[in-house]
Formats: C-alpha cells, structure tokens, sequence
C-alpha cells in the first residue's frame, strides 16, 4: 500500500515552487507543506507581514494568505525541510548554459544535481523525490544514481518526475483547475506506489481522470514536448503574420478560420511580437540538444527553427518601426508599453520588450518605458545585461521609466505596444495624441488596440499581421 504524504517540502521558492505548494498547502490542510530556498531576500518576502510577495500573481496572496502559518511555512532551513518530509519537491531553475559542453542550447543541471545532493547528504529517512524542474529526458536516472550512492542504509528513495503546465499570470487558476497533472514513475511496485502517493496529494482537489500516470520518461519528454508545440503554433501563425503584412490578408480572419476547424482549435494562436518567458526558448533549446546528442540532426533541426522564426519576428518588429519612421529614428523618442513578457505577471525573463528596446537604443533613439507591474530595478538589469558593453549610466540618458502610459507617450513621436496588458486598450488615446509629435506613429505588436478608431483620433497605425 502507499504510503500516506503528510509532510511534503518544496526546494526552491520560486514562480513555480511558490504558487505551486501554496495551492497544495490550501487545499490539503492535512498536509504540512514546507518550502525552502538558499535566498534569504526571497524568502522574507514569501514571510512579509503585509504580503508583499515576490511575485505577482493574480489570487496568489489570497492563497498564501489562507494558508501561510496554518500549514505553508517559508524558510531558509533547507535541511531541516528535507529531514522532516517523506515527498520532496525539486523545483529549482533550469537554465540554458551560458559556458562549457551545450552552450547556448543544454539545460543547466547544477541546481538540480546540487539540490539532490543535499537531500542524499542530509536525509535520514526514505524519500520520495519529485522532479518539479523542467529537465532533460532521462535526468531522474542521474538523480537516483546520487541519491543511492550517497544514501544511508535505512533510506530508501523513490523518484518521480511531475513537471508543471501552469503559466504564469494565470498560475493559480491554472493550479486550481489543471487541464492534467502528469506524474510519471518507474512501473516497479515501489515506482507506482509512489506515484500512488503523490496521485492521492492531487486528488484532493484535481478529478482522478485527469491526473495521468505514465512512465518516467514520457514524463519528462512530455513537458519538453508540451512546450515546444505551443510555441511551434506561436511561430506559425507570426510566420503567417508575415504573409498577411505582405498580401493585405488579416492575421486575426486568417487564425479564427484555422482555429475554428476542432481539430486545430482556437488557443494559442494570437500573432505577436515574438514569445517571451522564461521558459519556451530555453525548453526548446534544450529538446534541439537532446535530438543532436541522440543523433537526430533533422528532428533538431525541425524544433531549432520554432525559435529562429521567434528571432526573426522580434527583429521584422523593429525593423518596421524604424522603416515607418523615415528609416530613422535618431534622437526620436519611443514610448513602450509594457516590459513583461506577458500580460498580468511582472516577470522579464525573455521578454520581447527586451530586444526591441536594445534595437531602439542601437538606432540612437530616446526611449521611455512603461509597465504597470514591472520593478524599475529588474528593467535596469534587463536592460545593462542586453547590452553588456554600454555602461549603465549611458543607457539611464536615453531610456527613462514612466509612471503612467500617458506620461510615457508625451512628447514621443511613436507608442510601441509590446505586452498586452489590458489597461493599454482602455487609454485616453485622444490625450495620448494631443501630447504626441505629429505625425504620431502606432505599432500594435499585441493586436490590442482598436487601429480604426485610432486612425479616426488622427494616429498612424501599424498592427502585426495586417497589410493596408
Ligand atoms: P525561479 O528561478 O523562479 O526559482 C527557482 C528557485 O530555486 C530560486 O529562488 C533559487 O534560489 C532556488 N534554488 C536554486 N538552487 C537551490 C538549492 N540548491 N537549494 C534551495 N533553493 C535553490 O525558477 P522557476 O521559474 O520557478 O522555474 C523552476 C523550474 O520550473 C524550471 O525548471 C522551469 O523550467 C520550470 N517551470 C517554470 C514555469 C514558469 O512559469 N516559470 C512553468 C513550468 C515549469
Ligand atoms: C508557458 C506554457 O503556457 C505553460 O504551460 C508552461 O508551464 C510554461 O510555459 C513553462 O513551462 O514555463 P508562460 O511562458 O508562463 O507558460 O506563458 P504563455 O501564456 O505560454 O506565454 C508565453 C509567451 O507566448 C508570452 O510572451 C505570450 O505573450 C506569448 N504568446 C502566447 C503569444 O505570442 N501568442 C499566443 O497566442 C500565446
């Protein structure tokens, strides 16, 4: 029989980590959850009397309110965590490696080994290890030959691979109600008794048809795989958006068409700048090194292209600012609204605004920025670490960061739209344009703006994906 979770921790209090444990801990009481990390400044925010979080997540506060020192607990006590549960959770970052073998394209896979071994090193009972990390195919056979070779006599550990599908700005309700939970395991007796265990974690609140079992490593290609085809479907329709810039075709007619036929479906489908987050590029990536280190040179192929055509959106982006601009933008300043990578989350990683506001600068144009949730601190960052050789001083003379939309747009001679925040189709556009250089220039890379009402106001509109 499995056995029964009481204590579950969590490694890493991270955007996955935090909501995802959370949302255990509310809706199993019974269950002492425990969420450790090595930054301290991280979890002092998780522990933030008036919950200043470290996240942005629309319902997370709520959740963590509820929840937090009846059976959620924050910590830095890393050991402590591990000694006192029977599931832990590893839900450290993955990133793509920056040097050495695979640069550029492998996961970076020391914060995993070294979460691991601290659990063989400090656990004193048998475990079952979850993988939480997006990782590699076959990543759990490296954690099981470290837990067991470094483990004590009475430990026995069982690992599970249980990647997470929620995306951020909708976490929590993602959480709440998840399309699937995929729990993969070895299919011994032990391996399906764990997955037995974490299953029955689920189950108090997930419907038992839609949590899937399957073999440990259909668990870990499956999140690879879930990935990389919806941004394959991202890189499609703005390979299309292309076509229809050229022709006078209208990517929103041409995706509601396709997206009507079942078997397509409507999702994922909305044309754009480019994806950002911390997590498509890197996820494909890491599946076009797996195809090239298993000998697959045309499947890596097949998925590098999904991020080539990403690039290429970005930069076409750009390119058509600056070409509508009388092919110049010197001195010219650009308000750009937003600097998330997505609507309704203040995460940067990746961020399409990212490259596009490198671009403008390059271009010597004056820039000013404004998002609704970003940290003027993580814009700086984003912005010295996109350009390495500029110091940060120089950037501060030409890009400035604004406190509204309105203030953002002032004297500008264009409004670039790069996140689709909602509060950006509901601007006073007519004092938009009064405080504009004229002619006042328009680029919609979020198809958000209603273009027709703003060429009544007097704006030059440029949307992806629609020719005139
Ligand atoms: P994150 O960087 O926000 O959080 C990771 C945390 O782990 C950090 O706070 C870090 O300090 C901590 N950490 C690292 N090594 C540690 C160690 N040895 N001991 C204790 N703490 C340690 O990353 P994230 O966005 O939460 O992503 C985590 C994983 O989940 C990644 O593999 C990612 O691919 C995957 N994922 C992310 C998302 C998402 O929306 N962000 C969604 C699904 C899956
Ligand atoms: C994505 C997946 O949707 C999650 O299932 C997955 O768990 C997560 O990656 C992960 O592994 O990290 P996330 O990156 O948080 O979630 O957000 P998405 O909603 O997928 O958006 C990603 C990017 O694609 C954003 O920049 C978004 O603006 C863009 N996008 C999305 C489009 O350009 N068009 C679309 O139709 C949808």
């Amino acid at each position: 029989s499995a056995t029964k979770v009481t204590k579950i921790c969590c490694i890493g209090a991270g955007y996955v980590g935090g909501p995802t444990c959370a949302v255990i801990a509310l809706k199993c009481p019974h269950i002492k959850v425990t969420i450790v990390d090595l930054n301290q400044a991280r979890i002092d925010a998780w522990n933030s009397p008036d919950f200043k979080l470290p996240i942005y997540e629309p319902g997370l506060e709520d959740v963590v309110r509820q929840a937090r020192g009846r059976n959620l607990f924050f910590t830095t006590e890393v050991d402590k965590g591990i000694q006192e549960a029977d599931l832990i959770f590893v839900s450290v970052n993955t990133p793509t490696k920056k040097s050495g073998v695979g640069a550029g394209f492998a996961a970076d896979l020391n914060y995993v080994e070294l979460a691991t071994r601290r659990i063989a090193a400090v656990a004193n009972s048998s475990k079952i290890v979850v993988e939480k990390s997006t990782v590699p195919c076959r990543t759990a056979e490296s954690m099981r030959t470290i837990l067991e070779a470094n483990s004590k006599p009475n430990c026995r550990f069982d690992i599970l691979s249980n990647p997470e599908f929620l995306a951020e700005g909708t976490a929590i309700s993602d959480l709440f109600k998840p399309d699937r939970v995929l729990i993969g395991s070895l299919q011994t007796a032990e391996g399906k008794a764990a997955c037995e265990a974490l299953a029955s974690v689920y189950a108090n609140w997930v419907p038992t048809d839609r949590i899937l079992t399957v073999g440990l490593w259909s668990s870990e290609l499956s999140k690879l795989a879930a990935n990389a085809m919806l941004a394959q479907r991202i890189s499609s329709i703005n390979a299309l958006s292309a076509i229809c810039e050229a022709t006078g075709a209208n990517i929103d007619e041409v995706a509601h068409a396709v997206g009507y036929d079942s078997r397509v479906g409507p999702k994922f489908l909305r044309a754009s700048v480019g994806f950002g987050g911390s997590c498509f590029q890197k996820d494909i990536l890491n599946l076009v090194y797996l195809s090239e280190s298993l000998h697959l040179p045309e499947v890596a192929e097949y998925w590098k292209q999904v991020v080539t055509m990403n690039e290429y959106q970005k930069r076409r982006f750009s390119k058509t600012v600056v070409d509508t601009l009388f092919n110049t933008i010197t001195g010219k300043r650009i308000a750009v609204l937003g600097f998330a990578f997505k609507a309704d989350t203040g995460d940067t990683r990746e961020s399409p605004a990212i490259t596009l506001i490198r671009d403008f600068q390059s271009e010597n144009a004056r820039v000013n920025i404004y998002d609704p949730q970003v940290e003027h601190e993580q814009i700086w960052a984003d912005l010295a670490e996109a350009s390495p050789a500029t110091p940060l001083a120089n950037i501060q003379k030409q890009v400035s960061i604004c406190k509204s939309a309105l203030e953002a747009c002032k004297d500008a001679e264009a409004v670039v739209v790069a996140t689709e925040w909602k509060e950006f189709r509901d601007i006073d556009w007519e004092a938009v344009y009064k405080g504009m250089n004229k002619p006042a220039f328009v680029f919609d890379g979020r198809l958000i703006v209603d273009a027709e009402r703003l060429r009544k106001i007097g704006f030059k509109v440029t949307t992806i994906g629609r020719g005139e």
